[in-house]
Formats: structure tokens, sequence, C-alpha cells
């Protein structure tokens, strides 16, 4: 089962971002939408993206990554390493996916901005130990077969006081397993349900990620691609609804 999994989301976001080809869609998760009141200031070239850059900006913004070294694991297309880039202002941003063909088109799509973009499996991180003061993960681990192997292999490239920044979604019956993963390699800085605000995010993103699930794919494959980009209605976006899939983000740090 795990092997079949591990095929299934390296086939399908290949799949992705073959049909993505050159568009500007340059983030691969649900969004967030904050209480009211906690307008993020953004260029007006990235409101478009303002859900999915809230996400990044909720998990990350917990903590400075101004001059550090940060690696982001599962990139995807690079619109979250685009955006800490220039707004975070880290020393140096690696980022790694398992899809090629997402790795090609961040380094097209995001030249400019000084970030090594790499091929790499988040389960067997291939840099030296020590080598972070901060990862970022975002909407991804769900993917991942081996995810004790996963939060092993980022505690190893952390510094010890270094930071994993962390958000993602599980089912219910798969919630304790994943905080005890968690909980075998780091310190629990902060834990915070965030279903609500991705529910939030989903219905004012809904119009737009379905005319884009219609234009990236076949008609018979509109539905799938509907569930997939969580639209109103869709079984995952009713999952978030009824409490049959949890968000979750963290702030998790290497311990001495
Ligand atoms: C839902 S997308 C999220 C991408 C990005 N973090 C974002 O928020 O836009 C999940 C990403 O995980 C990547 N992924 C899945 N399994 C992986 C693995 N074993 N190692 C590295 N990346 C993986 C996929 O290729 C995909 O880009």
């Amino acid at each position: 089962m795990p092997a079949l999994t591990q095929t299934f989301w390296k086939y399908w976001y290949q799949y992705l971002s073959g049909r993505i080809g050159s568009d500007a869609v340059t983030f691969l998760n649900y969004g967030y939408w904050p209480p009211e009141g906690e307008t993020l200031p953004l260029d007006s070239q990235d409101e478009i993206d303002r859900p999915s850059i809230q996400l990044y900006h909720h998990v990350a913004g917990v903590s400075s990554l101004e001059g550090k070294n940060v690696l982001e694991v599962s990139c995807g297309h690079g619109g979250g390493a685009s955006f800490l880039t220039r707004y975070h202002r880290p020393a140096s941003y690696t980022a790694i996916d398992q899809n090629p063909k997402a790795i090609d088109f961040c380094r097209r799509t995001h030249a400019p901005l000084n970030i090594d973009f790499r091929i790499g499996d988040a389960q067997a991180l291939d840099f030296p130990e020590n080598s972070f003061d901060a990862v970022i993960n975002v909407e991804a681990s769900h993917c991942y077969p081996d995810q004790a192997a996963f939060y092993a292999s980022v505690k190893h490239v952390l510094k010890t006081g270094g930071q994993l920044l962390h958000a993602d979604f599980r089912p219910r019956d798969e919630l304790l397993q994943w905080e005890k993963d968690i909980a075998d390699n780091f310190q629990v800085a902060s834990k915070t349900d965030i279903t609500p605000h991705v529910i939030r995010a989903l219905q004012r993103t809904t119009e737009r990620f379905r005319a884009l699930a219609h234009r990236l794919s076949p008609k018979i494959l509109h539905r799938a691609m509907e569930t997939f980009a969580g639209i109103e209605g869709s079984a995952i976006y009713n999952s978030f609804v009824n409490g049959e899939r949890t968000y979750l983000s963290f702030q998790l740090v290497k311990p001495a």
C-alpha cells in the first residue's frame, strides 16, 4: 500500500505539472483565510494568490526567517518559496520536490530570486546534518508513505533549536499516529487547528479552482479535479466541514 500511495502521488503531480505547463499556477494548496482584521499587505501582482500566500504566511510567520538558512520540502510550483524569499528575507532558500517537472517549472518561473531548487525525496533529505535554521513544509506530508522517516530526516538536517514550520491535513483516524510521529522527533511549540480558516479560503477560491480544473483536464476528469481542488460541495471540502478531516499547523523545535 505505501508503494502504491507513493506511485500515485508521484505520477499525479507529474500529470498536473504537465497540464499546467507554463500557466501561472504557482501554488498547489487549499489556502488560509485569517480572522477578521488580520489583513496581510501584498503587492498587487500577488493578490491573485492571496489565500495560498496567507497559508504560507500563517505557517512561517510564527518565527522570523530573516537572515536564516531555510529549506522547503515539497515546494510544488514554488509560489511559497517566491513569497517567503521576497517578504520574509532569509539569507538562503533551498527548495526540493520529488516532481522533476515542478522543479523545472520553478527554475524557469522564479529564476531571478536566487532560490536553489532541487529534485529530492522528503523521506531521505540529501543534506548534511545541522544544515538549516528552519524547514518549511506545507500541505504535502499526507503524500509521504513513510511519514516517520520524513520527520526524522527533517530533524537530521535542522540545527539544534531549529524549527520545522509545518501545516497539513489528515483524516480523523490518522491524527493520533501523525502527532506521535511529530512528538517522537520535536518539541511542539505550538499547534493550531486551522480547519475553519481553510474552509473560508476554499469558499473564496471555489470559482477560480473550478475554472482551472476544467481548463486543465479533459471532461472525464473534471469531477476528480474538482475534488482534488477542494471546491465547495466536493468530498474533500465536505470532509473538512463535517470533521472527517482536520487541517493543523505546527511550530516544531529540534530539541538539544
Ligand atoms: C499539494 S502539493 C503542495 C505544494 C506546495 N507546498 C504548495 O503549497 O503549493 C504537494 C507536493 O508534495 C510533493 N511530494 C509528494 N511526495 C513527495 C516526496 N516523497 N518527496 C518530495 N516531495 C513530494 C508533490 O510533488 C507536490 O509538489
